[in-house]
C-alpha cells in the first residue's frame, strides 16, 4: 500500500492516483508510432491496473475497457485496491485516450482517470456515444441545450466578454459533425478540428484563458464521464445527451430505458464534489507534454485536479528508469 496519511485530503489522494496515469503513459511510450493500437493499449491497461491496486481505497471500475469476457483487466465491475478500506470509490478509466493518435505517432494521446465516491457517477449502461457541451465557469447555468449553435455561442461570448469571432470551438473531425461545423462557421466562430481525443478539448474549454472556449459534438461515453468529473471540480459547465451512432447501440440504450432526448447536467453525471482526476501526456498535445526518455530517466507531465477545492496542478516528474 502507498503510505498516504489518514485521514487524507483529496489533494493527497489525487497525488497518489497520478502514479496510475504516469505508469500507463510510460508503458504506452514504447508503442508510439508503431501502428499497433492493441499492444500499446494492453501495456497501458496493465500498468494502470497494477498501480490502482496499490491505492488506499476500495475501488470499483464503473467505466473501463468493457466486459470481463473481452478484457482481463480494468473491465467494468472489476475491484481494485483494498476491499476492506472505508474509502469506497468508483472509477472511470481510459489508459490511452487516443489510441489511434498513439499508433500513428500523432499529438494528443494521454492516459486519463477519474474517481468519485461509490454510486455518485452516472452509470451509462450500454451507451457508447454521447453528445457533449463543455464551457468555462462563466457560462454555468446559462446554456439551454435547446438553443441553436449560434445562440449558444452568443451566450458564451457575452458571458466571457469576447466577440463570437474570437471564440474557438473544439470539434472532433468526423462526418457526423459536418452540420455542426457549418453552424459554428456561420455564427462567426473558429473551429479547432481534431481527428480524435475530446477529453483535452472538454477540459480546456472549462479552463478560462486556454485557447479553447467551447467543446461541442458527439464522442465517447468514457471520455465524456472522465471530462465531467474534472470539470465538476474545475467549476466549468458540462452537459451530455446519449447519442447512439449504431443501430445496435441504439437498441441497447433504449432497451435499458434511456431517454435519447434528455440532456444530463453536471450534477446528474457526477453527484459528488469529491472528485479526483489525473491525466498524463503520452504524446505532446494541446493540454500536456508527452513522455520524454533519456538513457536513465523518463519525464512525465500530469494534470491533477481534486474536488471539492478545485485545485489544479500540472506536475513534471523525472522517473528513474528501471533495469
Ligand atoms: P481512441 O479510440 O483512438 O482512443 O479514440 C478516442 C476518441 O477519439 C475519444 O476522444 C472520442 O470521444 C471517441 O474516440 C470518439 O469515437 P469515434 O472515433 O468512434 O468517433
Amino acid at each position: 500500500m502507498l503510505k498516504t496519511p489518514e485521514p487524507y485530503s483529496s489533494e493527497l489522494f489525487v497525488y497518489a492516483l497520478r502514479e496510475a496515469t504516469e505508469a500507463a503513459a510510460r508503458a504506452a511510450y514504447h508503442w508510439i508510432g508503431r501502428g499497433n493500437k492493441g499492444q500499446g493499449d494492453f501495456a497501458a491497461i496493465h500498468a494502470m491496473r497494477e498501480r490502482l491496486d496499490q491505492l488506499p481505497c476500495d475501488g470499483r471500475v464503473l467505466i473501463g475497457e468493457g466486459s470481463p469476457d473481452e478484457f482481463p483487466e480494468l473491465y467494468t465491475g472489476e475491484k481494485v485496491g483494498d476491499p476492506a478500506h472505508p474509502l469506497k470509490l468508483d472509477i472511470a478509466a481510459d489508459p490511452i485516450e487516443g489510441t489511434s493518435y498513439l499508433a500513428k505517432g500523432m499529438t494528443n494521446a494521454m492516459a486519463v482517470i477519474a474517481m468519485t465516491p461509490r454510486d455518485t457517477m452516472f452509470d451509462p449502461g450500454p451507451a457508447f456515444y454521447i453528445e457533449k457541451f463543455a464551457g468555462p465557469p462563466a457560462v454555468k447555468g446559462l446554456i439551454d441545450p435547446a438553443m441553436s449553435v449560434g445562440e449558444k455561442l452568443a451566450v458564451v461570448a457575452k458571458a466571457t466578454d469576447k466577440a463570437v469571432d474570437d471564440l474557438t470551438v473544439y470539434v472532433q473531425e468526423k462526418p457526423r459533425h459536418r452540420d455542426l461545423v457549418e453552424a459554428i462557421h456561420k455564427a462567426g466562430a473558429r473551429v479547432a478540428l481534431y481527428p480524435a481525443g475530446d477529453v483535452a478539448g472538454a477540459i480546456l474549454a472549462a479552463i478560462p484563458g486556454s485557447d479553447i472556449d467551447v467543446l461541442m459534438g458527439t464522442g465517447g461515453v468514457p471520455e465524456g464521464m472522465i471530462s465531467a468529473c474534472a470539470i465538476k471540480a474545475l467549476g466549468g459547465e458540462f452537459m451530455a445527451r446519449i447519442d447512439p451512432q449504431l443501430a445496435t447501440e441504439r437498441q441497447a440504450v433504449l432497451a435499458a430505458g434511456f431517454n435519447l432526448e434528455r440532456w444530463y447536467g453536471l450534477n446528474d453525471l457526477v453527484k459528488s464534489d469529491q472528485v479526483y482526476f489525473c491525466a498524463t501526456g503520452i504524446t505532446t498535445g494541446l493540454m500536456l507534454e508527452g513522455v520524454e526518455r533519456t538513457k536513465d530517466l523518463e519525464k512525465t507531465q500530469t494534470m491533477l485536479v481534486a474536488g471539492p477545492s478545485g485545485t489544479r496542478q500540472v506536475l513534471t516528474t523525472w522517473h528513474k528508469r528501471e533495469g
